[in-house]
């Protein structure tokens, strides 16, 4: 048999916080995102909380999300918040344009959102409306949400049911404004962001101070566009007075090589799994030059890089509309989050937060419904067992396993990641990108170890997926381990994610 492929950690050496905002959540009004997979109404059949489907709730209450961002997307930048207020019978009927065109009942808004948040435990992120909206529009909505006093916002915000004023961590300035946000050049959304990030205020007497005041994140580039890094960075190094931001975005998608999107999401072969794990690696390419090109403007790091989308998208599951971007969920998929979520950790000292594309539904998404119940996704157990990363402490670890190529492709044959969990413990991320061949890997850490434990996420194919009809094919089980000598042995099924606790 093969030598196993030592992996040297060292638990001394103290590496950044890798924010539990990394494992973020994205819901958009779009397809069955919100109405259907969220909100269901409180005269629904399907149990609710005022409204919100209660299945739902409970699987990403034990995802321990930190932060959902809303209502968008492209749809934040159509979206007034004003429809979404008031005795839902009398809101508006507005459209969806870019998500079919489909009428939007204005029946899921602030309260309901804020309200969904607070029953999964997240940080709401909330999406402005800079492309289509104004800095009185904005600042408006967040005077309604969060100030205490009594003016005339806050007044009504209290007499539509909320008494006590929301707290909003995080503030999305504007979305892709190079596209559907607005179509502008980086000069002319820094413009933007500057009236923006200056009056649209928190009002919560809880959010005054470091560290809990509010974030603001400006909307930054798509993939690799640095120049658009570089301009918006250049204008942050320039602030006077009181405007400034804490965050800049980055959107990248895996698998749209080419416009619309054409990658299968179930029943596909080697080159498709091989091309599209090595489409997602580009991640890192995107997150190291954007970071040296924010290095240089802000050597001491105080503006974080938000990966406030990311995810697989691919062809529309036949017979849904292309506009609902429904796609099934598998085995790869839970690789692809594994490998994006390593790449964040590895580049945490200037990444603080990145949100999934997204929640329920809509493209790489944790959970899947229907009015019978909920599926949980591949995608969904990779994350659920990411939560021992979320605050923890990043350790150095060093290993070499050389790569498997696969037609064309050449694939890293291991990706791994160590931490310090909150818990004490150090954990120990790996990804085995081989499809055909298991990989026996040896831990040795510093100071030695007796065993460990933990949970392999493997499934009889790599495009294997979790349905209505068998919701339990890809599942954690519990990982087998050998300790000896201080070291740990473990085996890692062909195309496999295992998250392990070292027993020391
Ligand atoms: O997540 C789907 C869409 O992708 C978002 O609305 C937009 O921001 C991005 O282009």
């Amino acid at each position: 048999a093969e030598a196993p492929v030592v992996l040297t950690l060292s638990t001394q050496a103290a590496g950044p916080t890798i924010s539990r905002h990394l494992f973020g959540q994205f819901a958009e009004h779009l397809g069955t995102g919100i109405y259907g997979g969220v909100w269901v109404g409180p005269d629904s059949p399907i149990p609710n909380v005022r409204g919100i489907r209660k299945d739902v709730v409970a699987a990403l209450k034990a995802l321990r999300v930190p932060n959902v961002r809303w209502p968008g997307g492209c749809f934040a930048d159509k979206y007034h918040w004003r429809d979404g207020i008031g005795p839902r019978g009398r809101r508006p009927v507005t459209l969806n344009p870019d998500w079919g065109g489909v009428e939007e009942s204005n029946a899921f808004g602030s309260h309901e959102f804020l309200d969904f948040a607070q029953q999964i435990g997240a940080d709401a992120y909330l999406s402005i409306n800079v492309g289509s909206g104004t800095v009185a529009e904005a600042s408006g909505w967040l005077e309604y949400l969060t100030s205490p006093n009594g003016s005339t916002l806050a007044r009504e915000r209290v007499r539509n049911g909320a008494r006590a004023p929301f707290k909003v961590a995080m503030l999305g300035i504007g979305n892709e404004t190079w596209g559907c946000g607005g179509s502008m050049k980086p000069e002319e959304y820094a413009a933007e962001l500057k009236k923006y990030a200056t009056f649209v205020l928190n009002h919560h007497p809880a959010q005054q101070q470091a560290p809990n005041k509010m974030l603001r994140i400006a909307s930054g580039p798509n993939q690799g566009d640095e120049r658009f890094t570089d301009v918006v960075m250049s204008h942050w190094k320039d602030h006077i007075y009181s405007w400034g931001m804490e965050g800049l975005s980055l959107h990248s998608y895996t698998g749209i090589e080419k416009w619309p999107p054409s990658h299968p999401s179930q029943a596909f072969g080697v080159d498709e799994y091989a091309a599209v794990l090595r489409n997602t690696l580009d991640m890192d390419g995107y997150v190291r030059r954007h970071a040296a090109v924010m290095d240089r403007y802000d050597p001491e790091r105080k503006v974080g890089l938000y990966v406030d989308e990311w995810g697989a998208w691919y062809a529309p599951l036949p017979g849904s509309n292309p506009a609902f971007l429904q796609q099934q969920n598998s085995q790869r998929d839970a690789l692809i989050a594994a490998l994006n979520l390593n790449i964040f950790m590895r580049h945490a000292e200037r990444v603080r937060g990145a949100n999934v594309a997204q929640m329920v539904n809509v493209l790489q998404a944790m959970i899947l419904t229907s009015d019978r119940g909920i599926v949980l996704t591949p995608t969904y157990h990779a994350f659920r067992l990411y939560i021992p990363f979320q605050d923890a402490e990043r350790l150095p670890l060093a290993f070499e396993a050389g790569d498997v190529v696969l037609g064309d492709v050449r694939l890293p044959r291991l990706d791994a990641v160590a931490a310090r969990g909150r818990d004490g413990q150090v954990w120990v991320a790996l990804v085995n990108l081989d499809p055909a061949q298991s990989l026996a890997v040896e831990l040795a850490a510093e100071g030695g170890a007796v065993g460990a434990q933990g949970e392999v996420l493997a499934a009889p194919r790599f495009d294997s997926v979790n349905s209505f009809e068998r919701p339990q094919q890809v599942v954690p089980r519990p990982v087998a381990v050998r300790a000896e000598a201080g070291r740990v042995r473990l085996t890692l099924p062909p195309a496999s994610l295992s998250v392990v606790a070292l027993r020391r």
